[in-house]
């Protein structure tokens, strides 16, 4: 037998999948998941298969990306397949789809301020034990679900999911919400849930090698697949990463809200949105420019451009903790971050409230309240982020719509001034149910639809952070302008584009005003030190 130690090639993409669709946080919470599969994927293939052209006209226009569209020509028999298989396989999750849209009537038609212990037996079957029935103060009615039992029910099943695997060579890469992924002769699909720790050690091969018959055995190959796991396989070791051991504090953008800091032995990084590394395309940190080990993983908000399982998974082996904003009140919206991570094999994961702080070492971390940008739904799995390192002070403000200033005022008084901002722009965002959509069970009017959008900040929002916090440098971010996320944000602005617009305001005002001001695109370091930065012996 060979036994030529191999790496995992640097550029094999690896697609998270379930049921064949690209994995996001809400296709792996149950409840969220049934509703998807129902409104979302049955409506988008049921429109496929019926008539395929739209899609792949709509796929073509720019002006439709990101919109409801399979990018696949001449696959209606696989598509076709795909919807049949799955309305008999997941028969169960569209009966607790449709449970929801009965539980979700029930309570408004009959839930009118008296006692709700009368409508308990009037639950649908299914859901009956998972869902409590609540009003607000206002005597509007609602219901909560509880998670963690729903994780442990029938609608719960990771043999739905499995990573595909394939070699990338180029950005070019379609949207994937919206497109069924299918096996072709290129690519390896293996049929492993998230949690399973040969995840990690097939990851672990991008920096540690194996001999090729283990990893045949490990991924539990054969056949042609083994042939083609070959090409996914080099003996050239990638070039070792050197961390940062300097004096002060070094933070590397690798695009969009993606940002490592390295200070005072601890490595933090945020919102994990990577590029693989091959030739070509714009200068970039990619996944060799990570440390072997990263302190904290601090994620902002539970949007699909922010909790990336393709990257997650793939770091989850170096990730001693990841820190998420507390959710987990049993709102459909709003599925616990907690819960989703620890179910794809995540072990240490922190839940931290609003104005909470931890230290790690000489870093101290402040989780701050983020506003706005869910369309007004009630949603928590959302924070930006305060990280004190000695003298310096920065906040990662991620999509925060500073929609009241009130708030920064209050936030201003308890903590100071800080250097430096990063603030997303995407001020132009989607409309309530381009994302939600599937999880609402009544009709949205389009005007209503149309004025609750997923927009950040604009000029005049964030200037007035910049005013408040006194900062010496800010930085506009999670953009989702490069070129290699497309796939996922499906953003291509132009120079009149608004985000554009209202961000160059914003760096031309600081730049009047002597601020140190940038929209970070492809990649930045930044090095800063400071004599109370030295690490002592
Ligand atoms: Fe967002
Ligand atoms: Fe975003």
């Amino acid at each position: 037998m060979n036994s030529e130690r191999l790496y995992l090639r640097q550029n094999i993409q690896v697609e998270p999948l379930i049921d064949h669709w690209y994995a996001w946080a809400h296709l792996i919470s149950p409840a969220t998941a049934a509703r998807n599969f129902t409104e979302r994927h049955m409506k988008i293939m049921n429109s496929y298969v019926s008539n395929p052209q739209i899609h792949v006209n709509a796929v073509k226009n720019p002006k439709m990306q990101g919109g409801p569209f399979i990018a696949l020509e001449g696959r209606v028999d696989e598509v076709r397949a795909l919807r049949d298989r799955t309305k008999t396989s997941r028969a169960h999750l569209f009966e607790l789809s449709a449970a929801i849209g009965e539980l979700d009537n029930m309570i408004r038609t009959s839930a009118k301020g008296y006692s709700l212990h009368p409508l308990y037996p009037r639950v649908p079957d299914i859901l009956r034990g998972y869902v409590e029935l609540c009003y607000d103060l206002n005597h509007q009615p609602s219901f909560r679900l509880i998670e963690p039992l729903l994780y442990k029910s029938r609608y719960y099943d990771p043999s739905m999911q499995s990573l595909m695997l394939s070699t990338i060579q180029s950005d070019d890469r379609p949207f994937v919400l919206s497109t069924p992924r299918f096996e072709d002769d290129s690519s390896l699909h293996l049929r492993i849930p998230f949690n399973n720790p040969v995840v990690d050690e097939l990851f672990r091969l991008k920096s540690s090698p194996a001999c090729e018959g283990q990893i045949k055995e490990m991924l539990g190959l054969s056949g042609s697949q083994t042939e083609l796991l070959e090409s996914f396989l080099t003996p050239e070791p990638p070039r070792p990463y050197v961390p940062y051991e300097g004096p002060g504090v070094r933070w590397r953008y690798f695009g969009h809200a993606c940002i490592l800091i390295e200070s005072q032995g601890v490595s933090m990084l945020f919102d994990p949105v990577l590029s693989y590394t091959y030739e070509g395309g714009i200068s970039r940190y990619t996944y060799i420019d990570l440390p072997d080990s990263i302190d904290y993983v601090l994620i902002t908000h539970n949007h699909q451009d922010h909790v990336l399982f393709e990257t997650l998974l793939q770091i989850r082996h170096k990730v001693k903790n990841i820190v998420v904003p507390r959710s987990g009140g049993g709102q459909l919206q709003d599925p616990s971050l907690k819960l989703v991570l620890q179910q794809c094999g995540f072990r240490n994961v922190i839940e931290a409230t609003e104005m909470e702080d931890f230290t790690a070492g000489k870093v101290q971390i402040t989780g701050l309240p983020f506003f706005g940008e869910h369309a007004d739904l009630d949603i928590r799995s959302k924070m930006a982020w305060l990280v004190r390192i000695g003298p310096r002070a920065m906040i990662f403000a991620a999509d925060s719509c500073n929609i009241e200033p009130r708030l920064y005022e209050h936030i201003h008084r308890e903590m100071g001034d800080v250097d430096a901002l990063f603030l997303g722009m995407e001020c132009d965002g989607a409309p309530l149910t381009w994302l939600y959509g599937p999880l609402i069970t009544t009709r949205t009017e389009r005007a209503m639809d149309d004025s609750r959008r997923l927009s950040g900040s604009n000029f005049e929002q964030g200037r007035s952070i910049i005013e408040l916090f006194k900062c010496k440098e800010v930085y506009v971010y999670a953009m989702g302008q490069e070129p290699w996320l497309n796939y996922i944000t499906s953003i291509k602005y132009t120079a009149e584009s608004r985000p554009i617009v209202e961000s160059d305001n914003l760096l031309k005002w600081s730049h009047e005003r002597g601020i140190t001001a940038e929209r970070l695109f492809g990649e930045k370091e930044i090095l800063i030190e400071h004599p109370s930065l030295a690490i002592a012996g």
